[in-house]
């Protein structure tokens, strides 16, 4: 049997913190007091002017792969999750490929799933190595949400960051991912998109966020507990196994929500929403890194990483890291 396991973990901020208060300097109509009561957000970063979603995956990979102890030419294949990439095409990953110098003809391409892409990605990662087809899977998430924000409109403007995490999955004998489930349902997609389109010279209809968050928030703590609860029965595992649930980090009451559901106590969700923002498909490999960073991740502990974004779509991965 051939399982696939994390053996290297990375992540990046561009940046310094940009605080509420720095939000409101810059002149959105908001305070720390309502950003923080209802998302427990208090700081996100910003990518610079210029700086795109493959430099930031760039950091994030090359501490991955110091991690791992890996060159660049030893990963057999690069997935990269992102909602925002770089150009329309090519492939983000096919840009981090070239910056990080791999020269070994190693397949790398997109996946585009916006908060969930950090999962799919992992998920996809995990067949390719379990079937044979690659032995070391660099797997990214890397947003520059910063780029698409209205900032005329507070209700969305102020939940999202930038950044980028990074893993390098290895083949194995022993698990490792223990088992993974993904799940779409595109009839809400006009819940949470940016309805624009290039075309024509010029980006046609709307090139930003638009989201209806009470509708989000509700259709969120209802899969992510469901989801968890399939990858349990999947790997026949009960709820008392998990070490840390690392969800996507949107918003700090979908976490303490889907906890409760779940019936884990808060202190066993690793969260980084309050220093990050949502950073969409970065999120979960940041607090992965963070939480490993930080000594509350530690080998042979039995992780949850479950994410849900624009489609709807949600997945989760168990693993045993
Ligand atoms: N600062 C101050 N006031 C604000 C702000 C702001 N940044 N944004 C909205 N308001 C006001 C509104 O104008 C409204 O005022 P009104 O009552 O005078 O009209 C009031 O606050 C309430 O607005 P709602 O939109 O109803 O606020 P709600 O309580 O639903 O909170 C929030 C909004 C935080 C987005 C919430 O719906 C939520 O957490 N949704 C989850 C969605 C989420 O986290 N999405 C992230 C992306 S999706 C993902 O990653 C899964």
């Amino acid at each position: 049997m051939r399982f696939s396991r994390i053996i290297g973990t990375g992540s990046h901020l561009p940046g310094v913190p940009i605080t509420n208060d720095d939000l409101v300097a810059r002149g959105i109509e908001t305070s720390d007091e309502w950003i923080r009561t209802r998302t427990g957000i208090a700081a996100r970063h910003f990518a610079a002017e210029g700086e795109m979603a493959s430099d930031l995956a760039l950091i994030a990979a090359r501490h991955a792969l110091e991690r791992a102890d890996c060159r660049p030419d030893d990963i057999d294949l690069l997935v990269l999750a992102t909602s925002t990439p770089d150009y329309v095409f090519p492939s983000t990953a096919t840009l981090l490929q070239a910056k990080l110098g791999m020269t070994n003809r190693a397949p790398a391409f997109d996946v585009q799933a916006v908060c969930s892409g950090f999962v799919y990605a992992l998920a996809l990662a995990d067949k390719f190595l379990r079937l044979g087809e690659a032995r070391r899977a660099l797997v990214v998430g890397a947003e520059v949400f910063s780029r698409i924000l209205d900032w005329n409109d507070r209700s969305t403007c102020v939940l999202f960051g930038d950044g980028a995490g990074a893993i390098v999955l290895e083949a194995d004998e022993l698990p490792g991912i223990l088992a993974t489930r993904l799940h779409a349902d595109g009839r809400h997609h006009a819940e949470l998109w940016v309805p624009g389109q290039v075309g024509a010279g010029k980006v046609q209809g709307d090139p930003f966020v638009r989201m209806e968050g009470q509708a989000v928030f509700k259709f969120a703590v209802q899969v992510l507990a469901e989801v968890a609860h399939e990858v349990l029965d999947l790997a026949k595992l009960p709820v008392e196994s998990l070490d840390w649930l690392i969800p996507h980090q949107a918003n700090v009451r979908i976490l303490q929500a889907t906890a409760k559901r779940l019936g884990l106590p808060p202190e066993r969700v690793i969260s980084t929403v309050d220093r990050h923002g949502n950073t969409s498909a970065a999120s979960i490999p940041l607090a992965l890194d963070v939480g490993i960073a930080e000594g509350k991740v530690r080998p042979g502990q039995t992780l949850l990483l479950e994410g849900i974004g624009g489609g709807f779509t949600w997945g989760a991965a168990l693993l045993r890291y």
